[in-house]
């Protein structure tokens, strides 16, 4: 949530630090797009200011009608609000006395700090906790005279999560940053430094970035960067090279950044299973570092995440209870924690997150360990939070994913929760060890036919578009495509803001099939009639019993299932699969309906309201 920019370089009086910093902005404008801001230092060491609400395009506007000096550092901020409504007036920088102060995550314990300085006759202007942050760092600077060490005697005053930026007017070439439980990263320039809330904020301009540890301070000029711990002591960070381009940030001829990722899928799941087998076809999961004598004594798994990335774990619960025979719990991240899990060192969690930020997965991820449990996490975003605190990681490699709404990490986290159901049971020699290699091939026909499924959207797209007027639309599916229906009605209700609701097939009659009357539009996810038990033909029943009711029934079923035509208003047909993996291809027409309705009604389906793309708060 939120989104940081940082930069200096040593071109002086020049425009670029406004340009970086404005493209930064650009970049990461998914993290939160209620209102942005930019603060920059003039050589002569002049701040000056500009914020408006609403979208970056406000600000940019703004900074048409007045313009803003040149200078040698800027830091941007765009705003997802917590304190405060999103107003101009609350929006970042926070100016105290000569400094400007950027700010992501929530200072908790704001209320009893600004009373302090209110007794002591400092006024406020705004009602956030970052304008309170920014006169502690004003005070602070006063007596130390330095801006880095009063940006960590503050740190170590403040409870929460936060990622602050200040400039000082005394320091026209310094930029520095803190980070407590939030992110910032540090891009390597040659004449100048960066920082940004992930790469997305530099990548354009630098692949060289360190990952900043928990609990730093970083101080940033055109020729160097410095890193302390909240003590001011010399703290390490990791250098590392980003593995994608600022190509892989940009929409590419499409219309969207979700259209476009939608279309990327192939790649995210081809990428995800590259370079992880031997010649013997065995699966090599080495960055697994947590001993193979700990994986083979695990008893349970508990899954957690949120929102998509939960659905993404209950699609594994299939798949690896099916493989492995270990019991596989999902839990939503925010309920882990606080209702006394039984989880013990023959657990392994498995945090599955595509930014690797959100607060509430992170802090199970916390509770896990401090139970005892090893945490294995499932991250697309490498430098980000989660990995660093897990034991080990099994990254997916979607590449950079831009819209709010999530879609290739979603398959890109099923693929690698395969990946590591795959890797138990070979481990473990179970019944399944011998059939890897089989599934495992399989697994590498995924992308070839969810490019089909794509090949073959126009349909979707045209059902869409006639929807328009829809005010309610149900998704059932059954086994494994139960959580793809719930993830087809989240994808509905954040894009196109109409009322959706998943449930799982054999439910209905308990309850739910009292919502269906005369026009209803409901989506039944089908699985496979080559698949085991009787499942499909009861699921084939369920779309009676709705159509008998009125339902307009929008069927997905598998390639050459005819027993679905006679009950289907529309029937969206995928290429046959193993049932395990059969949500890799069913969800997808449903990611396509949900972008295309909303772009039918005219909304911005990369930047959805009032959502953010990572979730860093609780
Ligand atoms: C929905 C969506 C969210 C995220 C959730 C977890 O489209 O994107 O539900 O899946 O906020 O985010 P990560 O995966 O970054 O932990």
């Amino acid at each position: 949530m939120c989104g940081i920019v940082g930069y200096v370089g040593s071109q002086v009086a020049s425009d670029r630090p406004l340009d970086v910093v404005l493209e930064g902005l650009r970049r990461l404008e998914y993290r939160g797009y209620d209102s942005a801001g930019v603060a920059l230092v003039s050589p002569e060491g002049t701040l000056a200011t500009a914020k408006k609400a609403g979208k970056l395009a406000n600000l940019v506007e703004e900074l048409d009608l007045r313009p803003l000096p040149v200078s040698t550092a800027a830091i941007g901020h765009t705003r997802w609000a917590t304190h405060g409504g999103p107003t101009d007036v609350n929006a970042h920088p926070h100016v105290a006395g000569k400094l400007a102060v950027i700010h992501n995550g929530i200072v908790e314990n704001f209320a009893s700090l600004k009373a302090g300085l209110e007794a002591d006759g400092v006024r406020f202007t705004s009602e956030t906790d970052t304008e309170v942050a920014a006169q502690l760092i004003a005070r602070a600077y006063e007596t130390t005279g330095d801006l880095t060490s009063a940006m960590a005697s503050v740190a170590r005053t403040l409870h929460g999560t936060f990622t602050l930026l200040a400039v000082h007017e005394d320091a026209p070439d310094v930029v520095v940053g803190a980070r407590h439980d939030s992110p910032l990263v540090v891009g390597i320039g040659d004449g100048e430094n960066f920082l940004g809330s992930d790469v997305a904020a530099f990548i354009s301009h630098t692949r060289e970035a360190l990952e900043l540890g928990q609990d730093q301070v970083v101080t940033i000029t055109p020729t160097a960067v410095t890193v302390t711990d909240f003590d001011g002591q010399p703290a390490q960070a990791r250098r590392y090279t980003v593995d994608w381009d600022a190509a892989a940030a940009e929409k590419g001829g499409f219309a969207s950044f979700m259209d476009k990722e939608i279309h990327d899928q192939p790649h995210a799941v081809a990428d995800t299973l590259l370079g992880r087998t031997d010649a013997h076809g065995r699966l090599v999961l080495d960055e697994i570092r947590i001993d193979e004598s700990v994986l083979r004594s695990v008893d349970k798994i508990v899954v957690v995440a949120c929102g998509t990335a939960a659905y993404a774990g209950h699609v594994a619960k299939y798949a690896i209870e099916h493989w492995c025979r270990i019991p596989v719990e999902v839990e939503l991240a925010h309920e882990f924690r606080y209702r006394d899990p039984v989880v013990n060192e023959r657990t392994l969690v498995v945090a599955v997150s595509q930014s690797g930020e959100t607060m509430d997965t992170l802090m199970a991820v916390r509770h896990a360990r401090e139970q005892g449990a090893k945490v294995l996490a499932l991250v697309n975003t490498h430098g980000s939070t989660i990995p660093r605190e897990a034991d080990a990681v099994l990254y997916t490699h979607a590449g950079p994913e831009i819209a709010v709404a999530s879609t290739k990490a979603f398959l890109a986290q099923i693929t690698a929760a395969y990946l590591l159901g795959l890797y138990l049971a070979q481990l473990r020699g179970n019944k399944y060890a011998d059939e890897v290699a089989e599934i495992l091939s399989e697994l590498r026909a995924m992308p070839d036919k969810i490019q089909r499924v794509l090949d073959r959207a126009d349909r979707v797209r045209e059902t869409a578009r006639s929807m328009v007027d829809t005010k309610s639309v149900l998704f059932l599916g059954r086994h494994v495509g139960f959580p793809v229906a719930m993830e087809g009605a989240l994808k509905l209700k954040e894009l196109a803001y109409i009322h959706a609701e998943g449930f799982a097939a054999g439910e209905l009659k308990h309850g739910p099939i009292a919502l269906v009357e005369e026009g209803q539009a409901v989506f039944v996810v089908v699985p496979s009639p080559r698949g085991r038990d009787s499942l499909h033909s009861k699921v084939v029943s369920n779309i009676q019993e709705i159509r008998a009711r009125g339902a307009r029934t929008l069927v997905i079923a598998e390639d050459g299932d005819e027993d679905v035509l006679p009950y289907a208003d529309e029937v969206f047909y995928v290429p046959q699969a193993p049932t395990l993996l059969a949500p890799l291809l069913s969800v997808v027409p449903l990611q396509v309906f949900a972008c295309e309705l909303a772009t039918a009604k005219g909304l911005d389906v990369d930047q959805p309201r009032n959502l953010a793309k990572s979730v860093t708060v609780e």
